[in-house]
């Protein structure tokens, strides 16, 4: 989805009345001034359905209002949800998208009315510019300030080192510039829990005060600066400057250089995110943590490990088998050497170490665990070997992913064990003998699916390309009625296409080409209706090729290369056929994170490769199409 949000708009709010009548209460509870401010907010929204409990009137309390919640006995408001307003008392526009122009200016001067305010939630409006943002900043028993998610432009306010109490603050999805250095030198914010100043334009480099005697943000356990321009190096003192770190985020920036050892002295860090910078050094830091308590001799906390896309070498040690990981991601760097055997994966559901430089046999680890593991991605390395037995024992996987590397030996009839299995890419490497014909329709079922607690959806399908597999294509393969794309190209493969392909209903690529098909081309194909992609080039088919629905879409490359086929375009007397452009092939289930990166929003982003996190904040959606 787009976000919404960054249209142009000002539109004034109505003035709202100087307070008066200073801390009276009327009948019902509910201050007159705090009343007063709140029925000038919502006349800021021309939609009159919008807050209908709300009401103006002899009657009215506050505090009975929906979103409003006052303190029990001294009747103050004490907490506004206002948020995802906008979004709610308009329509949405042709596509689905609701348009900024229109929405009211937010008026700090309001908020002085409610002098125990705790929390302000803000979030999902289409606020821009400010009026008077030291209205906001009086608000000295404001524990809880969620901003995210508008349209606020603009440096952080040094005003914000008055709020003395805060411990949440949520400036997220903004277009905030500068340096968040203004906030983190705040001595006065003693009481910071979560700093979520992700998906801004945030830039500079990382600088952390150093500490002295007046030691503080040691309560932070929540650090989100993803999705900004900041560059660098991390700061070496990030270790020791926020204790308590369980959740730090630092992905998609400009940073570089070597990671700081003190990274590793965070005894209750659970999710570091190091995803798209440009880091660099020897990874092998990342598996030497500190321990809560040595004696003890518990594990590092740490169960969330994405350090994707940067240029990270160096091996995995034998340091990381002492880790508990749930999702592992170092996808995309240079790393090296070959997997340890000892690297227990037993709580692991989502394992990517693909596009490296990793060598030697995949481990027959034991450790998988065989219920929860649902992601391994072991793509483009240098691994050798055969596929180890253990694998087809892990019931629960969905993607397995092993292109682009050196093995080989016969696909075992044990791939059917894995029922649950969507994606299975072993195209790209030396495996022989036939494939299997096992399958059957429970497998490669299409749909949205929870990969290690992330929603996602998922194209099902089955890549064999690129080896050396021989014998007929099992017409069990037509039983694959979710499946979307299958690719059995650039193998030996023989014999004729089965009848039974015409029951691939949710097909949309079929690639059989550069194989030794011989035969007729079933003409039933043409029941598949979804097909967008159909290759069977360079085989040695004969007779005449389908013409009826999806497969008058289809030209002579699609078929060229089998001189005994007769097709329509052998019937009209072209010379040359002009090369129609080829539909784009499909690039199978991975997409481009970064491409996804520049239209995220914090409601919907994404992606495969970013299994963003158990921490559950978002629920991340992924579209691979
Ligand atoms: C903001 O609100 C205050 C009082 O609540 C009012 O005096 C002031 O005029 C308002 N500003 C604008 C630009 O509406
Ligand atoms: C006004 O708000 C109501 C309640 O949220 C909503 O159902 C309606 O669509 C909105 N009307 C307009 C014109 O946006
Ligand atoms: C603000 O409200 C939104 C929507 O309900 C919610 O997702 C978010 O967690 C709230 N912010 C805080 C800081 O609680
Ligand atoms: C507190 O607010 C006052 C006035 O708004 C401002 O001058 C001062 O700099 C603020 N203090 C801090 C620590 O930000
Ligand atoms: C990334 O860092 C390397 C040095 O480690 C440097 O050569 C390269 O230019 C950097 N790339 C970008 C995009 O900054
Ligand atoms: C570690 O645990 C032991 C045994 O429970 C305890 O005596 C010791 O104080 C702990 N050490 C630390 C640093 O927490
Ligand atoms: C990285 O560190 C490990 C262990 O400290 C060492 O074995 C390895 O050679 C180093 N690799 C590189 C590329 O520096
Ligand atoms: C792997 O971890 C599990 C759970 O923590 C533990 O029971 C098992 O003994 C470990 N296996 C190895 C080989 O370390
Ligand atoms: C395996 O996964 C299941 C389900 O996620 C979990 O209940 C079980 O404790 C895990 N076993 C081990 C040895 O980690
Ligand atoms: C297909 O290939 C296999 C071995 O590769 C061979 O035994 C078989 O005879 C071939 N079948 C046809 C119809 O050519
Ligand atoms: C029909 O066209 C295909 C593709 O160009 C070609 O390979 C084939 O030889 C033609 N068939 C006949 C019988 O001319
Ligand atoms: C099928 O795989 C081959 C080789 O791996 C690749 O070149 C081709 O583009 C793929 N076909 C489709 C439709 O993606």
């Amino acid at each position: 989805m787009e976000c919404p949000w960054k249209k142009p708009w000002v539109v004034l709010m109505g003035a709202i009345a100087l307070i008066q009548l200073y801390g009276s209460i009327n009948s019902h509870g509910c201050f007159t001034e705090e009343t007063r401010s709140l029925l000038e907010f919502k006349a800021a929204y021309s939609n009159d359905s919008l807050l209908p409990s709300w009401m103006d009137g002899p009657n009215n309390n506050c505090c009975d209002w929906k979103r409003v919640t006052c303190h029990p006995s001294s009747g103050r408001v004490i907490h506004l949800s206002l948020y995802a307003l906008y979004k709610l008392g308009s329509l949405p526009d042709d596509n689905g998208e609701y348009d900024c122009d229109g929405s009211p200016t937010l008026n700090g001067t309001m908020f002085l009315s409610f002098r125990e305010l705790t929390t302000l939630n803000l979030s999902y409006n289409c606020f821009g510019e400010f009026i008077s943002k030291p209205g906001l900043c009086r608000l000295k028993k404001l524990e809880v300030l969620d901003l995210g998610g508008n349209d606020f432009e603009g440096t952080l306010d040094e005003c914000f080192g008055n709020l003395t109490s805060l411990r949440t603050i949520d400036f997220s999805y903004n277009g905030l510039s500068g340096s968040i250095a203004t906030l983190l030198s705040f001595v006065s914010l003693v009481s910071l829990e979560y700093i979520l100043l992700g998906g801004n334009d945030f830039n500079g480099p990382f600088t952390l005060p150093i500490i002295d005697s007046e030691y503080h943000m040691n309560q932070v356990h929540t650090l989100d600066i993803s999705k900004n321009q900041m560059d660098g190096q991390l700061p070496d003192n990030i270790g020791s400057f926020f204790p308590h770190l369980e959740y730090l985020d630092v992905s998609s920036n400009l940073f570089d250089g070597h990671i700081a050892a003190s990274i590793g002295k965070m005894p209750n860090l659970r999710v570091l995110n190091m995803e798209n910078n440009n880091l660099s050094g020897n990874i092998s830091l990342l598996f030497r943590l500190h321990r809560k308590n040595k004696t003890l001799n518990e594990k590092p906390r740490l169960d969330t490990l994405i350090a994707s896309r940067n240029s990270f070498e160096g091996p995995i040690t034998h340091d990381i088998c002492q880790l508990n990981l749930q999702v592992i991601d170092l996808s995309l760097n240079r790393l090296s050497g070959s997997i340890p055997s000892c690297f227990n994966m037993s709580s692991t559901q989502f394992i990517d170490l693909s596009d490296n430089r990793f060598i030697g046999t995949i481990p027959d680890s034991t450790c998988f665990n065989m219920s929860s593991t649902q992601f391994i991605d072991l793509s483009y390395n240098r691994f050798i070997g055969t596929i180890p037995d253990s694998i087809y024992r892990v019931e629960s996987l969905r993607i397995l992913s092993l292109r682009g590397n050196q093995l080989q030996g016969q696909l075992s009839s044990q791939i059917c064990r894995l029922r649950n299995l969507r994606v299975l890419d072993l195209s790209n490497n030396y495996f022989t003998g036939s494939i299997p014909s096992c399958f059957d329709k429970s497998m490669f079922c299409s749909g949205t699916d929870t990969i290690a607690t992330t929603k996602e959806r998922i194209i099902s399908g089955l890549d064999l390309s690129s080896n050396q597999l021989t014998g007929k294509i099992p017409y069990q393969l037509g039983d694959l009625s979710g499946i979307i794309f299958l690719n059995l190209s650039h193998n030996n493969l023989n014999g004729s296409i089965s009848e039974s392909f015409h029951k691939l209903y949710s097909i949309e690529s079929l690639d059989f080409s550069y194989n030794n098909l011989s035969g007729q081309i079933p003409l039933n194909l043409h029941d598949l209706t979804f097909l967008d992609i159909f290759n069977v080039s360079y085989n040695n088919l004969s007779g005449i090729a389908p013409s009826n629905g999806q497969f008058d879409t289809f030209d002579e490359s699609s078929y060229q290369g089998n001189p005994y086929l007769i097709g329509v375009w052998n019937k009209t007397n072209r010379k040359i056929v002009a090369p129609s452009p080829a539909p784009t092939p499909f690039e199978g289930w991975k997409t481009d994170n970064s491409a996804i990166d520049s239209t995220s929003s914090r409601s919907s982003f994404s992606v495969f490769h970013f299994p963003m996190l158990l921490l559950s904040m978002t629920m991340l959606w992924i579209n691979l199409y």
